[in-house]
């Protein structure tokens, strides 16, 4: 859930319209990486507040620790439990989002429980195997743990944010997220000189819908099998507004 995989084709020439007036492309809430790894942008920072997930992909990238190519569900267990009482004495913290993210049902990092092998597919093999293969397009991307309303941007960036949605079920990091508080950063982002885009069902009248497509999904997000995604901007305001 929460992958922007099958439109960050599509969103992409959209956000990175005129990128050469801009410094560096930043994603507050980088997740998975599916956009940010199609990026060809020189200076790419990607930030999210799961510090085991910017754990995780700051050690693909240096190679430091030797992630293991299968998770048994005992070793998952272990991991969660470690993760449920905070013991990262016991296993590293990149150790324990590298579990968490390639073993858990549907990506959802200790929410869904094990994802084991259901006919004949081995879901943590694939999820291994397509991170492993990523990794090269994320090289130079500097990963930071941080809140979005805390991390330090760029002057002039291309700021694009998928937050938790607003309305669907939330996992984590994600619970509490207050939705009024972002719209209201992201006004100051745009005001401050950044190109801010959006990732929502619905937004505030100040923002302007550029893209939005219909898509087939399993998941039930908003009670509808069909969501429609849909990319927001910051509207330019006329003077007097
Ligand atoms: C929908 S996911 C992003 C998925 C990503 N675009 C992808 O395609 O892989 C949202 C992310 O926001 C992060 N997050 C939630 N609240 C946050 C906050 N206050 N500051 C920074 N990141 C936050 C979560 O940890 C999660 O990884």
């Amino acid at each position: 859930m929460g992958s922007k995989n099958r439109i960050a084709k599509d969103i992409l020439p959209i956000i990175l319209n005129g990128k050469d007036e801009y410094n560096c492309y930043v994603e507050p809430f980088v997740g998975g990486c599916n956009v940010i790894d199609k990026v060809d942008m020189k200076n790419r920072i990607g930030a999210d507040n799961n510090e085991y997930l910017i754990e995780m992909f700051n050690n693909l990238q240096s190679g430091v620790i030797d992630f293991p190519d299968s998770i048994s569900k005992d070793l998952y267990d272990r991991a969660r439990t470690y993760f449920n009482n905070g013991l990262s004495n016991e296993m590293s913290v990149a150790m324990i989002g590298w579990i968490g993210f390639m073993a858990s049902y549907n990506g959802k990092f200790f929410d869904g429980g094990y994802n084991g092998n259901y006919k004949k597919r081995d879901y943590v093999a694939e999820s291994i195997k397509n991170i492993r293969k990523q990794i090269s397009d994320l090289k130079d991307v500097k990963f930071i743990c941080s809140s979005y309303q805390t991390l330090e941007i760029p002057e002039k960036s291309i700021i694009y944010c998928d937050p938790p949605y607003q309305g669907t079920t939330q996992y984590n990091s994600s619970k509490n997220f207050n939705h009024t508080a972002f719209w209201e950063w992201c006004r100051d982002m745009s005001k401050q000189g950044h190109q801010v885009f959006i990732s929502e069902y619905n937004a505030p009248k100040d923002f302007e819908c550029v893209w939005q497509k219909e898509m087939t999904t399993t998941i039930n997000h908003c009670g509808t099998l069909k969501p429609i995604e849909k990319l927001y901007r910051f509207k330019k305001q006329k003077i007097g507004e």
